[in-house]
Order: C-alpha cells, then sequence, then structure tokens
C-alpha cells in the first residue's frame, strides 16, 4: 500500500516506520493516522516482521502533536470522533504483539507523546523534548495521554506535564521513566538499531507473552494478574521455541528462534 505520509522500509526482520511530514514537524492529521492505523495493522499481521521501530522523518521531530490547524476547525463531536480514532490507533500499536520501539528523534508533544507512550520502549535523543502542551491551547490531552502517563510515570508526574504544558528534557524523562534509554543523537539511529535486532532474535512469542502479561495484567487485581501470569507461562511450553531455547542453553550454543 502506498502511504502519503508515512515511509517504510524493511532492514532483514525489522520494519522501520517514519511519520513523513517533516515540514508540519510530523504533526498528525486524521490522515496520518488512518495510515498508522492500516500500516500497523498490516506489520502485526506480517510473521516476517519481528519489531517495529517508530520514529519521525527529518531532523527536528518525533512528532510535534496532532495537526493543530486541522484540530482548530472541528466541532465538539468531530473532535470526539478524532480523539477516538487517536486512541484507537495507540491502542492497537500498544497491543499489536510485536515489540514497538519508539525512537525519539526530537520533539514528541502532545499527540506525539501519545504515540510514544503507546509502543513498548522509549529511546530518546539526548536533545529531545517531550511534553503535553495541550493546555497552552485551551486543550487536555485527547489520545490516552492523561491515561497511560499516570501508569507510566504515577499522578504526581501526569499532573505536573499535564497541568503546565511544559515540555521536559530527555534527562529529565528518562529520571521519570518516561524513556527508558537516552543516546547522543548521532548514536540514536545505531543504538535502536542494535536494540532492534537483539529483540528481533528472540522468540516472538515469548515476547507477546511478556507484553501481554504487563499490558493486561497491570490492569487486573494483582492475583488476577498472577493467574494470567501463570497460564501465559504455561501457554510457552507449547512452544517449539521454548524447547529449541532451553535445548540450546543445555547445550551451550545459540538458539535460532521461529515464533512457533
Ligand atoms: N500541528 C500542526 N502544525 C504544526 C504542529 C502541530 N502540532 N507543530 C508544528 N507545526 C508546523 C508549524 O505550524 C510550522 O508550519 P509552517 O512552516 O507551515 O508555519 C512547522 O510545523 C514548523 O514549526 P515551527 O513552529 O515553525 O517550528 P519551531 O522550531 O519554531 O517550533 C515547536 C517547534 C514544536 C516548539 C512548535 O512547532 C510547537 O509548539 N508546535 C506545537 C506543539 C503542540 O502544541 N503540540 C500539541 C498539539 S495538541
Amino acid at each position: 500500500m502506498a502511504y502519503s505520509n508515512l515511509l517504510i522500509e524493511m532492514e532483514d526482520s525489522v520494519a522501520w516506520v517514519y511519520v513523513n511530514r517533516p515540514d508540519k514537524l510530523n504533526a498528525l492529521n486524521a490522515q496520518t493516522l488512518a495510515e498508522l492505523h492500516a500500516a500497523f495493522k498490516t506489520l502485526a499481521a506480517d510473521s516476517a516482521v519481528r519489531v517495529i521501530v517508530l520514529t519521525g522523518a527529518g531532523p527536528k521531530a518525533f512528532v510535534a502533536g496532532a495537526d493543530i490547524a486541522q484540530m482548530h476547525e472541528l466541532s465538539a463531536i468531530e473532535g470526539r470522533d478524532f480523539s477516538k480514532a487517536g486512541q484507537e490507533l495507540m491502542l492497537f500499536i500498544e497491543r499489536c504483539g510485536k515489540p514497538v520501539l519508539a525512537m525519539i528523534n526530537g520533539f514528541a508533544l502532545g499527540g506525539g507523546l501519545e504515540l510514544a507512550m503507546a509502543c513498548s520502549i522509549r529511546i530518546a535523543s539526548s536533545t529531545a523534548k517531550l511534553g503535553q502542551p495541550e493546555v497552552n491551547l485551551g486543550l487536555i490531552p485527547g489520545f490516552g495521554g492523561s491515561q497511560r502517563l499516570v501508569r507510566l510515570c504515577g499522578k504526581a508526574a501526569a499532573l505536573d506535564l499535564c497541568l503546565s504544558g511544559q515540555p521536559i528534557s530527555a534527562e529529565r524523562a528518562l529520571a521519570l521513566n518516561l524513556i527508558t534509554r537516552m543516546h547522543t543523537p548521532e548514536s540514536l539511529p545505531d543504538e535502536t538499531r542494535k536494540l532492534a535486532q537483539h529483540l528481533a532474535n528472540l522468540a516472538p512469542l515469548a515476547l507477546r507473552g511478556v507484553m501481554d502479561c504487563i499490558h493486561y495484567g497491570s490492569e487486573a487485581a494483582l492475583d488476577i494478574g498472577l493467574d494470567y501470569e501463570s497460564q501465559t507461562f504455561g501457554l510457552m511450553f507449547a512452544t517449539e521455541d521454548m524447547r529449541l531455547g532451553t535445548d540450546a542453553f543445555l547445550q551451550r550454543k545459540p538458539a535460532t528462534f521461529k515464533g512457533k
């Protein structure tokens, strides 16, 4: 499928998805949301794709937010629908069953930070700026930011970022656990590539199991979450990859996982 606002490149089993509107700092308009949704559906269904890296085209921005020019024209109902479309996309990315790395190469503001928060791991350039500046526009986060920020960083940080609307540095984001890895702008692509390749060589069903337990289990009471973990743990024993992985360990050789 041809996309107007995305670039997709395959490197072995890693798909690199670029939001590609650099002249608008990769702002998310309705078309870009729809293209991202279609692209992630395709990549999630393709067994040749083991890891997805999501980033922004151009030197300045990951994504500088939802498209303000487009939002300016929306009615209340259209605004609600725009929010729903964004939330559905973020939920799909979060639950797509494959590790998605957000490579935050610059501004990740508003919908951009919400997009990054839907990814499995956030890796940022040391020069990146992150924030939820919607209040400066008389708005609030609409693509899940008020909910995922609390879950990732706690109520205090979520209130500070969403109320002040002030962006924070990558260093501060690291201290808040909003990102978990930070690199110089020069080394960011290679470090992200190394992590993506590392994950691509692991057992896909085990990675999916981990993500399922963390996403679904963390929303449940502890005993329900623990039971979910046991059920998922048990399920791993039905996979070829579990036999391969344990066998390879016992024979002191590397494992080549099949995703089965
Ligand atoms: N929506 C639509 N267009 C956006 C955008 C957004 N969220 N963010 C940036 N742009 C556009 C600008 O309008 C400008 O377009 P133009 O050249 O046609 O006028 C272009 O991208 C470059 O942005 P500019 O503001 O000139 O760059 P800058 O380096 O001076 O400032 C930012 C960078 C990120 C600080 C600034 O663009 C900004 O504050 N953006 C909005 C962030 C925001 O509030 N996001 C949340 C939206 S809910």
